[in-house]
This record gives C-alpha cells, structure tokens and sequence, in this order.
C-alpha cells in the first residue's frame, strides 16, 4: 500500500478518492489495495456514530468519554492539560478505529452570541494558536489525526452555509488567521477542514489565496484539505483552489465533474493527482498506526475528564473568602442544574457519555446530611419541568431551605435550547425566571455562592450583590464532581477568562455588525476584537480578559525581559504563592508598542504559562514573546513587519491586572517602499538612499517656507509645524515651485537611483 501513488489509479479512481464513501469514511480502492479510513467528531471526546455510518445519526454515537468543551479546557490556559486530553481522545479513537478526530475547532469568539462559542477557545488568537496545537500535538501523539477547524472566519452559525465574511487584511491576518497559521506550523495537523462561510466574498471550499498561496505556500502545510460536511459548493473549483476532500459522499455526482473537468481540459490531471496523492497519504499515515485493542479505562478517562474540569473552573469572585465550604458546613445548593447537569453544548460535538455526574451527589459525597436540596426552577425537558410543579412553590421552597443553611449554593445556567451549532443566541442573558429565584435567596441568605453552567458567556447583572461566584462553563460528564472538588476546596481553582465577560452586549465590539445581512457580515471592528476593544474604548468591563481567582494569592515580583539569539523576547519573573494553599497561577505576557505606525490595541497578549505553585514556594517563570508575534501585517508589502522600537512588556495576571512592566527595544524589519512621484517627502526623506540627498535639495526652501509663514500669513505656528505639514505633500508637486531648483528629470533620476540602491 505504501508505494501507491496517484499513477496507479485510473481518472475515475482518482476522483474517487477525494470524495467520501458515506457520510464518516473514504472510498477504499481495492484493485490496488487501498482501504477506507473513517473520521468523526470531534473535538472533546469521540463521536463515532453507532451502526452504519451512511445516515446522519447525530443523537446515536457510541460511549466516549466527554471532556470538557474548548470553552472549559481553554480556561486552564495549560497546553500540558489539553494534550494529555488529546492523547486520551486519541487512544480512544484509536480503539474505535477512527483515523481522524475532526477537532480542533479554534476560531475566535468575535461576538458572545455565536452559538458556537463553546467549541472554540477564546477571542485572542496567541490562546486559541497555543492550545488548538497542543490538542493536535495530544490526539495525534497516538497515531491518530485531526482537523484543524473551521478554516477560515467562520464566526458565527447565522447562515453559515452561505455569508461572507468581510474582513479587512490586517484583522484577517492578525486575528482571524494567526491562530491557524500556529497550529498549522507548530504541531501539523494531518488535516485542516474548510469551513462553510465564504471569506471576502470567495468560498473558502474553493478559495485558491486561503488553500494553497496561504496554508501551503506561506505556512507549509503538506496535509490534506477536507471540506466540512457539505461545504463544497463547485467540486472542479474546489480541487484546482486545493479542496482535497469533500465530505461526506455526494453520491458519485460531483466524481464524475471532476471526472469530465479533466477530459475536456477544464481541470489539469497533474492538479487531481496532487489531490489524490494527498488522500493516499492520509490513508498510509493512519495504517502506521498499530491496531489498538480495547476495552477502553473507561475509569481512568473520568478521572482525566474530572481533573480537565477542575482546572476549568473560573473563580470569579469570591468576597470574604465565602469559599471553599467546609464539610460540616449546612449548605442548600439550589437550582435544577445542580441535579440535571448540562455539561456539553448540541451539535456535531455531541459526546454520549460513559457517565455523567451530578454535582448535588457528588456535593453530598462530602457534605452529607449538611446538605439540602431545592431545584428552585425547571430546566426544559428535566425531571422538575415533568414534575408540573408551579414557579411560585419552587421559588418559596427555595427561600426556605436558603434560609436554614449557612451558605446558598446556587446553580444558574443557560437551558440547552439555546446553545448549538446550527444558530446563534440572540442576547447574552440568564433566564428571567432563574435570576428571581437568585434575588429570592439573596434575600434569605446573604452568603450565597452563584455557579454558572454555560458554553457562551452570560451578563452577570448581580455581580456587586453576590459575595461568590463560579463560572463552571460545560465542563464534560465528570463536570459535577469538579465542581463538588472546587466548591469544597479539594482542587484550588486556577481557571482564568480566555473571553471578556461585559456588562451588556451593546457593549461588544461586533455589535451592530452581526450578524450580518443579506449574505454578508461585516467585521467592522477590525482589529479590535475582545479585550482590545474594551481597552481601547476603556469601557468597562463585568470581568476582564484573563481574570481568575484562586483560594491563595499570588505575588510577582520585577520582571526582566531582553532579547534571546533568535530575536524573540525572552520574559523572566519570579512568582510566589503567598497564601497557604497550593494552587496554580496563570502568568500572562501583554505586549504594546507606544506611538506605533499601525493601529494597535493599547495591550495584546502574547505569552502565557500555567504554574504550580505550593504554599510559600517561590518559582522563576520563563516565558518567550516570538518575535513574529510582534509583527503587524503590514498591508502596503502583502507580509508581516517587526515595526522597530521600545515595546512595553508587561506581565500580568490578568488583562487588566498587569504586576509588572518593562521595556525592550526591538530592531524592526526594512520596509523600503518604491518611490514614486506621488511618495510624499515624508517618504523620501526617510528612504535610507533618498533621504539624504532630498533633505540637502530642500532644505533651503523649507526653511524659507516656514519662516516667510511664520512671519507673514502664520499658517502655520512654527517650523516643526511646517516640516509636519509638508512631510505629507506628495514630491512630485514640488517641482516647479518658487525656490525649488530641481527639474522634473532630475527628480525622476533621483528617484530611480534610490529604488535600484535600496
Ligand atoms: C460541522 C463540523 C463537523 C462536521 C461533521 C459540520 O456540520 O460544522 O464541525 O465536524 O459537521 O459532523
């Protein structure tokens, strides 16, 4: 089977290859020896449809064990978690024999509402490049491959088969694509799916500049391209733009186009091979791998999904040290969440879990007797919707069983209706029904600790009037014992924001530009996604980027930044825990650049590392800014710029909590532009040839300038003024001028010798 390659096989054969046999595997060619190979989702934990693979079955997959959702994983901000998880799905795939688990998803939350939200890691790009390659880095440890998702800008679910989305060059390059461009360099996926949308206009099923000039010429990716389920819109096109795969079958219909695209001359064969060649490979890498026998542990897969939790839980508030909760103790935990956990967002990510625990068992596991119970609300679809009782009687119930307890442990969350890939949410709020039953509490017992269950972030109107908050996110089938763990202070939360939480949607900066209309979203924010929006309007925010409490605390001390051999920025600082409980610390590195060229949000994350700290220890963290990751996509040159000078460099615990700050100074890449006679002087004179000389030609004249204004009409104040005012006039208007004594000619002269010297 090794020695196959896209020569061996007839027209036909080749074409189909690079189409599915049903809906989760590739077609086998068996004159030649060549199987099929299966993929599923995807991304935290297996979805291999039970039975046939030849119909949707999106409810009907067999037990896997479900970890936590980006949205809850991410918050760990620890690579070292997600590719222990990664392994672990891995090893599960490989027992299902499964070749490649379609995940990671890693695009950037650009609106709280994409329905999506709870697949994907976070709304800056260095978070969703670091950890999306070290799931790939863990899945692919065992022999089994991933996909990279959804390539590219695919933000939101509204009409995700069909809009465009218009993004602008530099957010497209430094947002939207910079965590692909990571994971892609860092880690090779064995596969990236092309997502639904259209990008600027173009499918990206049949998008040439994003296929092939981007991923492959510039990153380098030499694996193969799968379409997502039903993305391909023309099939000739896809494959010359360098769509290898459609998924799933098309019933032979789309084969046979690219079948006649070759013969009447429409598609070169050499492209097709290529594309064949691509699926073969794919193919050959998943035979390396040696066959896997079950059974699965499922047991120690919980253990893993329940440590994942743990270290997905964010701390938000927790005033008066209410937390953790001792066992002895009352304690009234209320709200139907609390029973019927919801721990995974609908959808292809859909896991049917090995298990699933509820934090109220696993809190009574603990606490015993000392803790009661009252569901407060329904939840849609559970047990206390079907037991009829009546808002007012669950609410009174709740009040009371707050009242008798020393502390009211309440689970809100948002129902599972409204949480999917397929749809986006239409606002960011908690149900109505379950935030009275909140004030109800809070009224019957002030110490009250709110825990949140949700993939997509949620106001938090209450935030000033209660003391504690958890924001468990989904967290996977052992979520419940996670929290139980966290609650009681068995695991010392670290989870930190990797999204802004703010005070209202109005406030984020999509708003007004999602999701679109009639085919098109606008990403009018540019660059200023997230936490870079917020800082830059300095609005405030419920909890910034990057927040997250601990039940110790975290001293910094000064930090030491300078430049390593290879140009990148290398961040040294001492963290210790000061408190007496052993915890974990994220430590993040924000970098800004002051008076810079380009439009830049005032802070931008760059590094980040998750510590173990133990009571009083005292730890040197090291932490390395690329120096690519300074670079702006400069868009007067089609490539990233190093812009030179002094960037401040600071290290903080959150986006808005910064310890320390430093400055380095960075030597930034040569951009010499072309000169022509519409460069302005501003141009010329810092152009490295033409500079010197311009200035010597000029300066007389600009002297006489200023000064004559100066004295006679003042339009201007003073000759900086002046020189600031004519830095923009374009050279070749120049000429001609009263006490300019150059011709056109020689200012032609001037200019082609400075582009052949420069
Ligand atoms: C989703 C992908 C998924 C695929 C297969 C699509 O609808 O967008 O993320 O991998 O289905 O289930």
């Amino acid at each position: 089977m090794t020695e196959i390659s896209a020569s061996d096989l007839t027209l036909e054969e080749k074409a189909s290859l690079t189409s599915g046999a049903d809906f989760w595997t590739t077609k086998a060619v068996d004159r030649v020896g060549l199987p099929s190979i299966m993929m599923t989702d995807g991304p935290h934990g297996l979805r291999k449809q039970a039975g046939g693979t030849d119909h949707l079955g999106l409810a009907s997959s067999v037990p896997a064990t479900c970890f936590p959702p980006a949205v809850g994983i991410g918050s760990s901000w620890d690579p070292e978690l997600i590719e222990r998880v990664g392994a672990a799905i891995g090893v599960e795939a490989a027992i299902e024999n499964v070749a490649v688990v379609l995940g990671p998803g890693i695009n950037i939350k650009r609106s709280p509402l994409c329905g999506r939200n709870f697949e994907y890691f976070s709304e800056d790009p260095i978070v969703s490049g670091v950890l999306g390659a070290a799931s790939v880095r863990g899945v692919q440890s065992q022999g089994v491959g991933t996909s990279l998702k959804h390539f590219a800008a695919n933000n939101q679910e509204f009409d995700r088969m069909r809009a465009s989305s218009d993004v602008d060059p530099r957010p497209l390059r430094e947002i939207y694509l910079r965590g692909f461009e990571r994971v892609v360099k860092d880690a090779s996926p064995w596969t990236v799916m092309c997502s639904y949308n259209r990008l600027n206009g173009v499918w990206t099923s049949e998008d040439p500049w994003l296929l092939t000039s981007v991923l492959r010429d510039e990153w380098g990716f030499d694996g193969l391209v799968v379409s997502d389920w039903g993305a391909v819109n023309d099939r000739v096109a896809g494959v010359a733009a360098g769509l290898d795969l459609e998924m799933p079958a098309s019933g032979g219909r789309t084969d046979a186009q690219l079948v006649a695209a070759v013969r009447d001359g429409r598609l070169a064969e050499s492209v097709l091979d290529t594309a064949a060649d691509r699926a073969i490979d794919l193919v050959r890498k998943a035979g390396e791998r040696p066959a896997v026998s079950g059974p699965l542990d499922v047991d120690a897969h919980h253990a893993l999904a329940r440590e994942a939790a743990g270290r997905s839980i964010v701390l938000l508030k927790n005033d008066g040290a209410l937390l953790p909760l001792a066992p002895t103790q009352r304690v009234a935990v209320i709200g139907a969440f609390a029973a019927e956990p919801r721990f995974q967002g609908a959808g292809s990510s859909l896991i049917n879990p090995t298990r699933v625990d509820a934090a109220l068992d696993a809190l009574r596991e603990v606490g015993g007797d000392a803790v009661s119970y009252a569901p407060g609300f329904a939840v849609a679809g559970g047990a206390v919707a079907a037991s009829g009782r009546s808002a007012d009687d669950l609410r009174a119930e709740a009040v009371e069983v707050a009242a008798a307890a020393d502390v009211a442990v309440v689970f809100l969350g948002l129902p599972a209706a409204e949480e999917s890939e397929g749809f986006d949410r239409d606002h960011i709020d908690l149900p109505a029904a379950q935030l009275a039953v909140l004030d109800a509490v809070l009224a019957a017992n002030a110490r009250t600790v709110v825990v949140l269950s949700n993939g997509g972030v949620v106001a938090l109107p209450f935030a000033d009037r209660v003391p504690a908050i958890v924001e468990s996110w989904l967290l996977g089938q052992a979520g419940g014992s996670a929290v139980a763990d966290v609650l009681y202070g068995a695991v010392n939360p670290s989870g930190k924001l990797t999204e802004t939480v703010p005070v209202r949607l109005e406030d984020n900066p999509s708003y007004g530009n999602f999701p679109g209309e009639f085919g098109h979203v606008r990403y009018g924010e540019g660059l200023l996604v997230g936490y870079r929006w917020y800082d830059a309007k300095g609005l405030d925010v419920t909890y910034p980027f990057g927040h997250g409490l601990s039940y110790t605390t975290f001293a910094y001390g000064e930090a030491s930044v300078s430049l390593n051999g290879a140009g990148d920025v290398a961040v040294s600082v001492d963290v210790t825990n000061t408190g007496d409980r052993d915890g974990r610390e994220v430590v993040q590195v924000y970098v800004s650049l002051p008076g810079s060229i380009v439009q830049r949000a005032p802070r931008e994350l760059k590094a980040f590392a998750s510590v173990a700290l133990a009571a009083g220890e005292t730890r040197t963290v090291d932490l390395v800014v690329r120096r690519e990751d300074l670079a702006y996509w400069d868009v007067r040159v089609d490539r990233y710029v190093v812009e030179g000078g002094d960037y401040v460099v600071d290290v903080a615990a959150s986006s808005r909590d910064i310890r320390s700050s430093e400055i380095v100074a960075v030597q930034g890449d040569d951009v010499v532009l072309p000169l022509t006679m519409n460069s302005s002087i501003g141009d010329v004179v810092a152009h490295p040839v033409a500079g010197p000389i311009v200035m010597g030609a000029l300066g007389g004249f600009m002297g006489e300038l200023a000064s004559a204004d100066a004295s006679a009409v003042s339009m201007v104040p003073n000759d900086e003024a002046m020189q600031k005012m004519m830095a923009s006039f374009p050279i070749g208007r120049l000429i001609g001028f009263p006490g300019i004594d150059v011709t056109y000619e020689q200012v032609e002269q001037l200019l082609s010798a400075a582009n052949a010297g420069s």
